[in-house]
C-alpha cells in the first residue's frame, strides 16, 4: 500500500493545469470531446476489473499481442474483429512485461514475478522466454490459430525488476530490457542466452524521494538512437548507441513533466507514449513538443494506458491499458483493462 500511496503523493504534486495546459494542447484533429471519442474505438475489454494489459507487439499477420501483469499470460487479439484469446500462460511467474519481435513470428517476452497490489516486484525472479509462432501449419489460417512453441532464452537472477524490452538489430541478436529500480538497460543475445548490462545513467535511475522505485520503463531503437521513458523522473529521453548497443553519444532529455510509460516511436522519431496514472496518451514530436492524441487527467477514455504500439504505416496506434489500477480517474473510476484504437490519420 505504501507505493500506491505513493503515486497518488506523486500526483498531488503535479501542477494542477498540467492537463489542461498549453502543454497539452489538444490536436486540431481532435478538438472537442466527441472528434476525440470518434477516432478511439475498444478493440478488447477484460470482464474483470484487476485486469492489466501491460504491453503490445504486432505480428505480420495484422494481429496484436498483448502481455498481462495480472497473470503470467500472453493474449492475442484480431485487431479486425476484436476476438482475443490466450496464447500462453508461462508457469512459475505471475506477470508477463515487455514483449518483442526477434525474427519472423516468433517472439521474446519477459516474465517475472510482480504484485499488482503492492507493486512489489521479487528481485531475482525474471527470464526472458520465446514464443515461436513460426512453427505452425502451412496454411496461414493454421499459423494465425497455432499456439506458440515456449521455450526460455534466459534467466537473469541479477535483474531487480525487468520491464519493457525492445528489439535491437537483427544481426546482433540482441534485445535491450529495462530495469526499472537498477536505472539500467540489459542486453540479452536471443540465439546464446548471454547478458549484460549495456546502458546505466542517471536518468534511467528512479527519482530520489519515490517510494516506488520506477526509473526506465519502455524503450524503442530507432536508427542510431535508443529512446526510453524514465518513469518517477518524469522523462523522456534517447541516447545514440554503437552496433553492440553501447553508448556513442550523450544522455538526451527529450520531453519531460509528465509519467511516462511505455511507448513507441515513429521512424521519424516522434514518439507516442502512455503516460498511465495521468489517463492520456502525449506525442513528443523530435523537438519535444507535447500534444495530447486521446484520454486526459480527468478523462475516462483511457483509464491507465500503458504501452503502446504503432501499425508500421504509422495510421493507426494500439493502446493498452490497466484501467486505471495505479491511480483511479478522480480518485474513484476504474475499469476492466483493454485495448483500444487510435485512428491517427
Ligand atoms: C469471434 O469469435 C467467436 C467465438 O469464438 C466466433 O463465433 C466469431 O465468428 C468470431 N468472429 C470473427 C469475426 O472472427
Ligand atoms: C514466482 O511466483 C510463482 C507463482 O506464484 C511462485 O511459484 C514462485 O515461487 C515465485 N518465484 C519466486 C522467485 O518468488
Ligand atoms: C521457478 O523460478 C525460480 C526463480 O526464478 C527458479 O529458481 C526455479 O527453478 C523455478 N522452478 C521451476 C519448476 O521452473
Ligand atoms: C553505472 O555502472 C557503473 C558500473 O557498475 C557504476 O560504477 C556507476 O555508478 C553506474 N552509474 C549509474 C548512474 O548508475
Ligand atoms: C470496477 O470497479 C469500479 C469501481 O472501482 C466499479 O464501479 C465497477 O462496477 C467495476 N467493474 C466491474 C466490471 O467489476
Amino acid at each position: 500500500m505504501r507505493f500506491h500511496a505513493s503515486w497518488i503523493g506523486l500526483l498531488a504534486a503535479l501542477p494542477q493545469a498540467l492537463a489542461s495546459s498549453a502543454l497539452y494542447s489538444t490536436d486540431s484533429t481532435s478538438s472537442s470531446l466527441n472528434a476525440e471519442s470518434k477516432h478511439v474505438e475498444t478493440l478488447y475489454q477484460f470482464p474483470n476489473n484487476g485486469s492489466w494489459v501491460d504491453n503490445l507487439a504486432l505480428r505480420s499477420d495484422g494481429s496484436l499481442l498483448f502481455t498481462l501483469l495480472d497473470a503470467p499470460e500472453v493474449w492475442s487479439v484480431n485487431t479486425a474483429s476484436g476476438n482475443a484469446s490466450l496464447v500462453h500462460s508461462f508457469p512459475n511467474a505471475t506477470s508477463c512485461f515487455g514483449i518483442t519481435e526477434i525474427d519472423d513470428d516468433v517472439f521474446a517476452v519477459v516474465v517475472g514475478n510482480f504484485s499488482t497490489k503492492t507493486y512489489k516486484p521479487t528481485a531475482g525472479s525474471f527470464s526472458v522466454q520465446k514464443l515461436d509462432f513460426s512453427r505452425g501449419g502451412s496454411k496461414k489460417e493454421d499459423r494465425t490459430l497455432a499456439h506458440p512453441a515456449a521455450s526460455k532464452i534466459a534467466a537473469l537472477p541479477e535483474a531487480q525488476a525487468l520491464n519493457g524490452m525492445t528489439s535491437f538489430t537483427r544481426k546482433s541478436h540482441l534485445v535491450l530490457i529495462a530495469d526499472s529500480p537498477k536505472g539500467a538497460v540489459w542486453k540479452v543475445n536471443t540465439k546464446t542466452g548471454d547478458y549484460g548490462v549495456a546502458l546505466n545513467d542517471t536518468t534511467m535511475l528512479p527519482a530520489e524521494g519515490q517510494a516506488l522505485p520506477l526509473g526506465i520503463n519502455g524503450l524503442r531503437v530507432v536508427d542510431d538512437y535508443l529512446y526510453y521513458s524514465s518513469t518517477t523522473r518524469m522523462q523522456f529521453c534517447r541516447v545514440k548507441v554503437d552496433h553492440e548497443a553501447n553508448a556513442a553519444g550523450d544522455y538526451e532529455v527529450i520531453a519531460s513533466g509528465f509519467l511516462p510509460d511505455n511507448m513507441d516511436v515513429a521512424s521519424d522519431g516522434t514518439a507516442y507514449i502512455a503516460t498511465d496514472p495521468q489517463n492520456s496518451v502525449v506525442r513528443i514530436t523530435p523537438k519535444g513538443q507535447i500534444s495530447l492524441v486521446a484520454g486526459g487527467q480527468l478523462s475516462t477514455q483511457i483509464p491507465g494506458p500503458t504501452s503502446c504500439r504503432l501499425t508500421p504505416d504509422g495510421k493507426t496506434l494500439y493502446v493498452g491499458t490497466s484501467g486505471g489500477q495505479v491511480a483511479p480517474v478522480l480518485g474513484t473510476f476504474k475499469e476492466p483493462g483493454k485495448v483500444v484504437k487510435i485512428t491517427l490519420a
